[in-house]
């Protein structure tokens, strides 16, 4: 595996792969993420995976400083998960003037759960995200369900700017005890650890009782509940939702009771870790 940290040893690298499949990442890389390499790999693509911790998408209180930057380790999961090419960029390379210049995410999309409770994430994100892709100009490009918003955010800009690219959206990595693998759940101490599990849980139960829902009041009447039974063990939830699969939007009457339209989102914190999971319903 080739490890590359300029764009122009990228580009470079890039003439002797005309197709690939990117895997874009924060580092920290756990077996979700490796997971994502090996969907990239059944493209039949050559792999790209990049590390990049993008300082765009935290906000002024959030874990920037702290997200853990482990790149030997990383670079060694990769190469073991038969990676092609990992483009590793500093900032200088990433941003060598101020990002003045940013992508607006359509608000309805990106202005609602982790967008509402995080100002300016997605903007982040997507600003990235869009300058990978003109980076490594993929043909495939492999996203975690885990973050559920994310995924449809970028599919979205992907079908808006009319990208070439294939976007494909891969189910959560999860410990044996449900958990969904995340970065964060490094910061949880072991009593943290133990009780983490809850979150998933409570989506479940909700997602359970959203397929039998009368109408929309008994819908958030349950999301209610569940929201409150979260904070009763502990949590600070910021949301527990029920929402569309195609748009994020709340569900309307008729979506009730119908095959494979509605997902439940939450995200909560734990101390001060803050978790995001999701379960499709
Ligand atoms: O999901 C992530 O790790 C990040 O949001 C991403 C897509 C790599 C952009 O920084």
């Amino acid at each position: 595996m080739r490890i590359l940290h300029t764009v122009d040893t990228l580009r470079e690298a890039l003439h002797a792969l005309p197709r690939r499949a990117l895997v874009p990442t924060m580092g920290n890389l756990h077996a979700g993420h490796l997971a994502l390499i090996e969907r990239a790999r059944r493209t039949g693509a050559p792999v790209v995976a990049s590390v990049f911790v993008n300082r765009l998408q935290f906000g002024p209180n959030e874990d920037f400083d702290r997200y853990p930057r482990t790149l030997q380790r990383d670079a060694e999961q990769l190469e073991s998960a038969g990676c092609d090419l990992l483009f590793a960029p500093d900032e200088a390379q990433m941003y060598p003037q101020p990002q003045t210049w940013r992508v607006l995410p359509d608000p309805a999309l990106a202005g609602v759960l982790d967008g509402a409770a995080r100002p300016g994430h997605f903007e982040g994100v997507a600003t990235v995200v869009l300058k990978l892709f003109q980076l490594v100009q993929p043909t495939f490009a492999v996203f975690g369900k885990k973050d559920y918003q994310q995924l449809l955010l970028v599919r979205d800009m992907v079908r808006q700017f009319a990208l070439p690219i294939d976007v494909i959206g891969l189910d959560t990595v999860r410990d044996a005890d449900g958990l969904a693998l995340s970065s964060r759940n490094g910061y949880l101490d072991p009593a943290q650890r133990a009780r983490a599990p809850q979150l998933r849980a409570a989506l479940q139960r909700l997602a359970d009782t959203a397929a039998h829902c009368a109408d929309l009041d008994d819908l958030a009447r349950h999301e209610r509940d569940a929201t409150q039974a979260l904070a009763a063990q502990g949590w600070a939830p910021d949301y527990l939702s029920v929402r569309r699969r195609a748009d994020l939007q709340p569900p309307r009457a008729d979506d009730l009771g119908a095959p494979r339209r509605l997902v439940v989102l939450g995200a909560a914190r734990l101390g001060s870790t803050r978790l995001i999971d999701n379960v499709e319903c």
